[in-house]
């Protein structure tokens, strides 16, 4: 693909400039999967990023063609935002993509909604992100990289525009199964706009199975299930699983030392040198089991009182999707747990739960994971979860213990995790005393071989291996034209 402009859409920009309230302009991250694993690789290969500006200052940042050089200060590739309406917002974002898809693929018992209004937006957003690659596109033959549920529609509308793209869709949450995802009204249109696509990318063997079976209820298309693709309208898919990952810190990164970030941590929450900490850290949503680990925390003083006064559970959760009614009553029905436990087992100088609702940049994040002696990742469905990635990447000491929700793509990869059904609250409690009790050396063994996995399948080996196929089917179409 070398030469080849490499175009990637998502929603979610990488930078975000926000005007505060003193007037002063800062550039954030967002918290945001997609964004961690796709910005390493747009600055390997100096593309063409195209997402939503939903800064509040993200107008005052761009040039003519509201395009911004990114990472500001090193420039090292474009991102051209897309403005959106607040009723577009509303009805694309809010509401199709996450009261309906989002519920829909992850199987957390929250009921989907559906409205046709929604369903029209988002469309007619899907179209003006179609319109912008068309735009980009400086020949005939881009390499689109899709990104994500707020645009299932796009391949094939980039595939009316430019017949020659390679379009990698990769979809970053979980594909249900037939059942489950029948019930949307639009699940038609839904599986044609993505077979639009020359490669379609899942986390896991199990989504892409998923994926290819609702097709074949759905649509009448020819299903090869030796090569793994589906010809639809004479255009071929090749649907694969690529596991998704982080950029691997290699050499000298700076970082405190473990005992440095321990001491930090212990002393800003005011914790007693023999605590144990445990540590999540998530977007506030309903699918990473936040409820669920929380119970597991009050089973554990409960069961083994004698933690009680030494275990100490820190949860960040970084503010998300506040617009819908859903997340609001989650976020606020887990707050009043925090309280009810920390009513439960506190004591004068002890809190067994903190709840830190607010976003912590990657350094922070960085230094907690250092300082914890257990990450706990209990989400009741994810495509992949990179927080247990990125736990990972951060004990270079060998040390700590990552508990693990099977129901994450990331525990296919990362089974010497504890893996724990997040329903079982039996089984997470017990869970996190075997973590708290582990001998150093189990630690080391474990630790070793997860971060063995994790360096090896990192993100560029993601997106290496999506992009070698897509040269491969470049190739051969060019062939095959001649
Ligand atoms: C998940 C989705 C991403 C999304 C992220 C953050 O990781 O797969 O597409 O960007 O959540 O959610 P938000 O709605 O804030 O973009």
């Amino acid at each position: 693909l070398r030469g080849d402009q490499v175009i990637v859409v998502s929603n979610r920009e990488p930078y975000l400039h926000e005007r505060l309230d003193d007037g002063q302009v800062i550039v954030r991250r967002p918290a945001s999967g997609l964004v961690t694993a796709v910005e390493p690789v747009m600055r390997a290969c100096s593309g063409t990023w195209i997402a939503h500006g939903s800064g509040s200052a993200d107008r005052d940042f761009v040039d003519a063609h509201d395009r911004i050089a990114v990472p500001p200060g090193t420039n090292e590739y474009s991102l051209r935002r897309v403005w959106l309406t607040k009723e577009e917002e509303e009805g694309y974002y809010n509401g199709f993509a996450n009261e309906g898809l989002w519920p829909l693929c992850h199987v957390a018992h929250v009921r989907p909604v559906f409205r046709e209004s929604d369903w029209e937006m988002y469309k007619h957003v899907n179209e003006r992100f179609a319109d912008a690659v068309a735009a980009e596109a400086r020949g005939d033959d881009p390499v689109v990289l899709v990104q994500d549920y707020h645009f299932a529609l796009l391949p094939a509308m980039i595939r009316e525009r430019l017949p020659r793209a390679t379009i990698l869709t990769f979809w970053h949450i979980p594909w249900p199964n037939p059942e489950s995802f029948g019930i949307c009204p639009w699940r038609r249109e839904i599986l044609q706009g993505m077979l639009g696509s020359t490669i379609l990318g899942f986390h896991t063997r199990f989504h892409c199975k998923n994926f290819i079976e609702t097709v074949d209820r759905s649509l009448e298309a020819r299903i090869e299930h030796e090569h793994s693709t589906i010809s639809f309208h004479d255009k071929e898919t090749l649907v694969e699983s690529y596991p998704i990952s982080i950029d691997w810190p290699e050499g000298d990164r700076g970082w405190p030392s473990i005992e440095e970030c321990r001491r930090r941590v212990f002393d800003r929450l005011g914790l007693g040198p023999f605590t144990i900490l445990a540590v999540g850290v998530d977007r506030f949503d309903y699918t990473k089991g936040i409820l669920e680990r929380l119970h597991a925390v009050e089973r554990l003083l409960e069961k083994y009182p004698d933690w009680v006064g030494k275990f100490v559970f820190v949860q960040v959760a970084a503010p998300t999707r506040s617009a819908l009614e859903e997340y609001r009553a989650f976020q606020q029905r887990i707050h009043s747990v925090t309280d009810r436990i920390n009513t439960r087992y506190g004591q004068p100088g002890y809190q067994p739960v903190r709840l830190l609702a607010e976003h912590h940049d990657h350094e922070a994040v960085n230094e907690l994971f250092r300082a914890a002696h257990i990450c706990v990742v209990t989400s009741l469905h994810d495509g992949m979860n990179l927080v247990s990635k990125e736990f990972v990447a951060a004990r270079d000491d060998e040390q700590g213990v990552l508990v693990l929700s099977r129901f994450a793509g990331a525990a296919r990869e990362l089974s010497e995790a504890l893996i724990v059904n997040p329903y079982h609250v039996e089984e997470t409690a017990d869970a996190l005393h075997r973590a708290a009790t582990m001998p150093a050396a189990e630690q080391r063994e474990r630790m070793a071989s997860l971060r063995m996995t994790v360096r090896e399948n990192n993100v560029f080996r993601w997106a290496g291996r999506m992009l070698a196929d897509a040269g491969r089917y470049r190739l051969r179409e060019r062939i095959a034209a001649r």
